[in-house]
């Protein structure tokens, strides 16, 4: 069953369109991933559904409430953990969480033990009475998605989960999300930049790049879609490689320098390129072979690095900052 239908969503800023008409679906009970560079809309998206933001056009529906007519019952139906840290630091975890308890009117003979319910989900019990400004990041991230699980959401909404974590307690986080899904039967929609990330954690992954989707699917799907491994063949003549191949690779990309190949085999393939760049007389500076990623499937799509746009985006980052100011509850 779809627990959310967006139709024709759009949202313009002046000129700019931060979401171009998406259209999709989310089923009840997946994990769903909206994966893009710096500034691909991603932000902007879930804060149209988290009912922050108005449409420019087109509509969407969570847990069957419209998210322009009826914003209190999509409020009701969800959790959020926004992308900038939004705890009190002053307080300790018990009172972050309280407060939060009270402003979504959850009743107070009932709070003590809802507060105890989701830290215990999240491993913070023995830490609860601490303040938060002696938490690790890890540990405020975690009291976050706790505090998102405070009101029983069927949807809890994670903007970029783990961004600015350490590998390790990264993959923590992506074991709590999971456990909400398992055990907890949350759906869950979660937008990244990592690409580890989209891939290990999401049922299924759109990739948003300038506000459109270029391709959904599951992680598996997108990558087969790519028809095989992947050779980089690094080189200042790439359309001598790309004209060289032509029988071998079934698909090819170039990028600046280099050029990848998606071929059967890579292992064998990797040599027979070798042998015909050197009877061309091609330089060749560096080949690489590698199972296909996500990142290439995004560059497939846009001729583009990923993992280059996501260090470059000066100006996401910048007004990203501004874009939940005023508008957290
Ligand atoms: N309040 C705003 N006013 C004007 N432009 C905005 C506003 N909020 C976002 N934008 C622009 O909309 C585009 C999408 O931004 P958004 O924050 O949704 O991207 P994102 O995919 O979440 O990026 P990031 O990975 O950096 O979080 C960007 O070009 C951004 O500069
Ligand atoms: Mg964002």
């Amino acid at each position: 069953m779809d627990i959310i239908e967006l139709s024709g969503l759009t949202k313009k800023f002046g000129p700019l369109v931060a979401v171009d008409s998406v259209s999709l679906k989310i089923r009840e009970g997946e994990i769903f991933g909206l994966l893009g560079p710096n500034g691909a809309g991603k932000t902007t998206a879930i804060s149209m559904l988290v009912t922050m933001k108005k449409p420019t056009s087109g509509s969407a529906c969570v847990n069957g409430f419209d998210i322009v007519k009826e914003p209190d019952g999509v409020r009701r139906s969800i959790g959020i953990v926004f992308q900038d840290p939004s705890l009190d630091e002053e307080l300790t975890a018990y009172e972050n969480l309280e407060l939060h308890a009270a402003m979504y009117g959850i009743e107070r003979k009932d709070r003590r033990d809802r507060i105890l319910e989701v830290v215990r989900i999240v491993e913070l019990e023995d830490r609860i009475n601490d303040i938060v400004k002696t938490f690790s990041g890890g540990m405020r991230r975690r009291l976050e998605i706790a505090r998102g699980l405070l009101h029983y959401p069927k949807i809890l909404f994670l903007d970029e989960p783990t961004i600015g974590l350490d590998p390790q307690t990264r993959k923590h986080v992506w074991d709590y999300i999971k456990t909400l899904k398992v055990e907890h039967g949350i759906t869950i929609v979660m937008t990244t930049h990592y690409m580890e990330e989209a891939d290990s954690l999401c049922d299924r992954v759109a990739i948003i790049d300038n506000g459109k989707i270029i391709a959904l699917d599951t992680p598996d799907a997108l990558k087969d879609s790519l028809g095989g491994d992947i050779i980089i063949v690094r080189t200042p003549e790439p359309r001598k490689i790309e004209e060289a191949v032509k029988g071998i690779a079934r698909k090819t990309k170039i990028d600046d320098g280099s050029i990848s190949l998606s071929v059967a085999q890579a292992d064998k393939k990797i040599l027979k390129i070798m042998d015909i760049a050197r009877e061309r007389k091609i330089e060749v500076q560096a080949i690489s072979m590698h199972k296909p990623t996500l990142d290439d499937v995004f560059l497939h799509y846009t001729g583009r690095n990923i993992r280059e746009e996501a260090v470059s985006g000066k100006d996401a980052m910048r007004i990203r900052h501004n874009a939940w100011a005023g508008g957290r509850r």
